[in-house]
């Protein structure tokens, strides 16, 4: 079974996409041939300054090795490092109807926000499309909002297929719906682009800061709280607390004499020690670049090692060769 998926370097890694992504993705290496990689050509959609690419490139690659991420496992790489992609992308854009791609809610979300809409954007994904059934890849661990983006790659697999005959693996998302969508301080998802989230990494005052700032209403501790399992306290507490710690919280702002204040700071105490352990490796792997560079380097060799058999079947199969 091949494992794949990418995070674009557009920002600090947060809590959302540990959850959402990182961890599912870390899991998912034990039980396969996992290839995980940094998405730097996504990244030219909304990031246009080099230095931030490279500062955010390095950023993920020492967040995703410290969560767990285990180079002998994963082939770990930067997208950019398999060039391959960029071709196989061509051939895919041309049977890719522009209905499929107009639908796609993520660009449509990204121009609400007030992205300009270039054409890469509007292609996205079908670089994606590409990343993904470049490495034969069976299943895409993401996020709920990555779910159509892995449709649409099925769609012109299917429609490649039709085509060409027989040519790419006709891939399946995988997305826990314990974490589909974690929130972020204001209640909403999380996502770099509200501005409401809370890092895997960071200095603790900082960090403290953000999840006292939480928001919250205006009830007393002692009035009963029916609505407890959607405080955002509490959704966040069930991912980074043992179950039976989230449990009580719950229960006590249910019934009533736990203020916001506590359950706050219980989360970011709980925060705190869940990511101790990367934390302490993350500092480690930073006096040593050079090591983190050699594994994005081998993992750029066997990445490009398969992509080349995958592209070398499409031109083939479409009469390139
Ligand atoms: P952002 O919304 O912050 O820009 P990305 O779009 O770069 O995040 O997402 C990277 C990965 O993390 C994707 O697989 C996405 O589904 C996942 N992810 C991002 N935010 C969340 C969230 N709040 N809950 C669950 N998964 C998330
Ligand atoms: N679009 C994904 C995101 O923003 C990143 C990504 C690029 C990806 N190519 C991929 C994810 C292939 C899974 C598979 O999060």
């Amino acid at each position: 079974m091949i494992i794949l998926s990418g995070i674009q370097p557009s920002g600090t890694l947060h809590v959302g996409n540990y959850f959402g992504m990182m961890r599912p993705a870390i899991e998912l290496q034990e039980q396969g041939e996992a290839y995980y990689f940094i998405a730097n050509y996504h990244s030219m959609t909304s990031v246009f300054d080099a230095d931030e690419r490279r500062h955010n490139t390095l950023g993920v690659a020492l967040d995703f090795l410290a969560c767990g991420l285990d180079p002998s496992k994963a082939v770990f790489f930067r997208q950019s490092d398999v060039p391959e992609v960029c071709e196989l992308t061509w051939l895919l854009t041309t049977l890719t109807p522009m209905g499929l791609l107009e639908r796609c809610h993520s660009y449509k979300d990204k121009l609400a926000k007030g992205q300009s809409p270039n054409h890469g954007l509007f292609s996205y994904p079908v670089l994606m499309a590409s990343d993904i059934l470049i490495y034969d890849s069976n299943i895409v661990p993401v996020g709920r909002d990555q779910k159509q983006h892995v449709e649409v790659t099925r769609d012109i697999a299917i429609k490649f297929n039709q085509t060409y005959g027989e040519t790419f693996v006709i891939p399946e998302p995988q997305i826990r719906d314990s974490v589909a969508v974690v929130p972020g301080t204001d209640g909403q998802k999380m996502s770099k682009s509200y501005g409401n989230t809370i890092d895997i990494f960071g200095e603790e005052k900082p960090q403290r800061k953000t999840i006292m700032r939480l928001v919250m209403d205006s009830r007393p501790p002692e009035e009963p709280k029916p609505d407890a399992d959607k405080n955002i306290a509490v959704q966040l507490l069930r991912l980074v607390a043992p179950k039976p710690v989230a449990a009580d919280c719950e229960e006590r702002l249910r019934a009533g004499g736990l203020g916001y204040g506590d359950l706050k700071k219980a989360l970011f105490e709980h925060y705190w020690e869940y990511f101790a352990e990367a934390r302490a490796k993350r500092s480690e792997l930073e006096n040593n670049l050079d090591y983190v560079n050699q594994v994005l380097r081998d993992g750029a060799d066997k990445a490009r090692t398969r992509a080349t058999i995958v592209l070398d079947r499409a031109r083939k199969n479409c009469g390139l060769d």
